[in-house]
């Protein structure tokens, strides 16, 4: 017994509570770089998909526009996925027989759409509008990153609400002209710090306090 309570222990003891606390810490940090990890926010990773859809192929190299398949994005709170026969525009005449698009041929002789998986989407109880943004100046790839250069789509951002409420305190740092909206390779110019307030002007953007009010995003 004697030795059990030996000089020594009272100071083993606080190591083994400093171990664990250390271990606490640990597993905590753990925790929160694994809520941040690609694997919770899907960051990189393109799902599983009926057919793979290259937008590297068709518009990072045939350059097929964005609105060719996404109708709504200029109009509309989504932007859209195109049906089956915006595919078979082309693919009725070219690579018809393909087996990577057997998928395709079948759901249009089954008359049944093409089941895409969802890459971005946010939970229910945020609101979002493509058509404000793009007028506003926000292009694409601010959000969805270099899709022409995406064999196969993933997401880009998380969107976890610090991304969204970061432009809307300081959307200066973040809008283009009108003419560069589509174009997946923009960064901010050098002068971006004087262009970007003549273009927040012109836009007529509202204050940043009111932007980052609740319930713009939570209605
Ligand atoms: C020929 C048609 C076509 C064109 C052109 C096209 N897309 Fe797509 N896009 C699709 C299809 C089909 C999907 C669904 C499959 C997938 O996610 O890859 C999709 C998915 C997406 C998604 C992910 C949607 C989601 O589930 O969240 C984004 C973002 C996107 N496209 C952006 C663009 C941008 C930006 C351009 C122009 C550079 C573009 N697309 C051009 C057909 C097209
Ligand atoms: C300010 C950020 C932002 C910009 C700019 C933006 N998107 Fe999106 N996009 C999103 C978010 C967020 C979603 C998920 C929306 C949801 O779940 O309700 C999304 C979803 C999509 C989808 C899936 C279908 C849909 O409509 O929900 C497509 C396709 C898409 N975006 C294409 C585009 C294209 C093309 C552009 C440029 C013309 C663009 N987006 C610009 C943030 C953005
Ligand atoms: C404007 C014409 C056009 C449209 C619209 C179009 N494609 Fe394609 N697609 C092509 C061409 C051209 C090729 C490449 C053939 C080659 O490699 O020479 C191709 C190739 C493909 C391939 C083979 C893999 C690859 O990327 O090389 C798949 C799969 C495919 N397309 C799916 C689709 C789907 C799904 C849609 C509709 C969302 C679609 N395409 C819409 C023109 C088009
Ligand atoms: C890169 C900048 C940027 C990002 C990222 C961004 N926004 Fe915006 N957002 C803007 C701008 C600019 C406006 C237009 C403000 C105005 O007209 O005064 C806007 C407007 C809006 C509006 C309409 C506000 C109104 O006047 O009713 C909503 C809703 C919105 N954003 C939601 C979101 C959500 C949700 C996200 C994240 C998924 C997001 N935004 C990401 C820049 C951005
Ligand atoms: C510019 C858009 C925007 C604004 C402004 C905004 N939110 Fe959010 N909020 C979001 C988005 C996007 C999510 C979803 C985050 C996710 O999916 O991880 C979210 C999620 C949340 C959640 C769920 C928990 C979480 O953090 O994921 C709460 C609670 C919340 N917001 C409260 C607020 C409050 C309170 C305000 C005002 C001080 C506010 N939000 C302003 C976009 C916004």
């Amino acid at each position: 017994m004697r030795q059990l309570f030996a000089p020594g222990a009272d100071a083993i003891f606080r190591l083994s509570l400093l171990v664990i606390g250390a271990g606490v810490v640990g597993l905590f940090l753990v925790t929160a770089g694994f809520s941040r990890s690609s694997y919770v926010t899907g960051v990189g990773v393109a799902p599983d998909q009926p057919a793979p859809f290259s937008h590297k192929h068709h518009s990072g190299e045939l350059g097929i526009d964005c609105r060719y398949c996404h109708q709504g994005v200029e109009k509309l709170a989504t932007a859209g996925i195109p049906p089956t026969w915006t595919c078979m525009t082309c693919h009725s005449q070219i690579w018809t027989g393909a087996r990577m698009l057997q998928p395709v041929r079948d759901s249009l002789a089954q008359n049944r759409p093409l089941e895409w998986t969802r890459v971005n989407k946010l939970p229910s109880y945020v609101y979002f509008n493509h058509s404000i943004h793009i007028g506003k100046g926000v292009g694409c790839s601010t959000c969805h990153g270099e899709i022409t250069a995406m064999q196969l789509t993933s997401r880009a951002n998380a969107f976890e609400m610090g991304f969204c409420v970061n432009c809307h305190r300081n959307p200066r740092q973040f809008v283009r002209p009108q003419s560069e909206i589509f174009d997946m390779t923009w960064a901010p110019p050098a002068d971006q710090d004087k262009r970007g307030p003549m273009l927040v002007a012109q836009y007529h953007i509202g204050r940043p306090d009111r932007l980052t009010d609740c319930s713009i995003c939570h209605r």
